[in-house]
């Protein structure tokens, strides 16, 4: 059993990216994970500021959700990071929230795995690579720290349509392989 943080970056309730998440939790859950789902439009998230004080206490200068938020993100086994693809990079939201995780640079942290669930609206798999090569980069940046899987949802635009795509499955099936 592994304790899973899943990052769902849309503002847009019931987006593509959303449907990705809930079926890797849906997945993951079977699999008898425990699966904790936090959405980025539901927390007070500031843009970091570079000030690098982080680096020298360990903790954030900022007072907001990521004060509460950064001793769960240390602690998950497995993080799952849900974005839609805007302008062939990773969404401005979860972008921000990776530069937050700035105080975990260094550290002795509990997660070894990372999952990658992408949506857009184009239907070449290549309009994935913006975003897969901006997570990767932050997860390099992490000792002993991989991206085990990613699922490209691609021609999904409207809400409801990654539903129709081999994504949705393959979503879950990631969960479920999750143990
Ligand atoms: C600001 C913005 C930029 C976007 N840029 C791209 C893009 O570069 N390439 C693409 O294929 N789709 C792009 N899209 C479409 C979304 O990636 C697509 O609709 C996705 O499935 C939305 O996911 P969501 O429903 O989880 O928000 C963009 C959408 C928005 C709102």
């Amino acid at each position: 059993m592994k304790n899973i943080l899943i990052i769902n970056a849309t503002y847009r309730r019931g987006g593509n990216s959303e449907a990705l998440a809930l079926q890797f939790k849906k997945g993951a859950e079977e699999a008898c994970n425990a699966v904790n789902l936090i959405s980025l439009r539901e927390i007070d998230l500031k843009f970091c500021i570079g000030c690098l004080s982080c680096q020298k206490t360990g903790k954030c200068v900022l007072k907001d959700s990521m004060n509460e938020l950064l001793p769960v993100v240390r602690n998950a086994d497995v993080i799952v990071l849900a974005t839609p693809v805007y302008y062939y990079s990773m969404s401005g939201q979860l972008k921000t929230f990776l530069d937050r995780l700035n105080p975990l640079y260094g550290q002795d942290n509990k997660f070894k795995e990372f999952y990658l669930l992408a949506t857009a609206a184009d239907t070449e798999k290549s309009a994935m690579d913006g975003t897969v090569k901006g997570v990767q980069g932050f997860i390099d940046c992490f000792e002993g720290v991989k991206l085990s899987g990613v699922v490209c949802g691609v021609g999904a635009d409207a809400i409801g349509t990654v539903q129709n795509s081999a994504a949705f499955a393959e979503a879950y099936e990631m969960g479920k392989s999750v143990q």
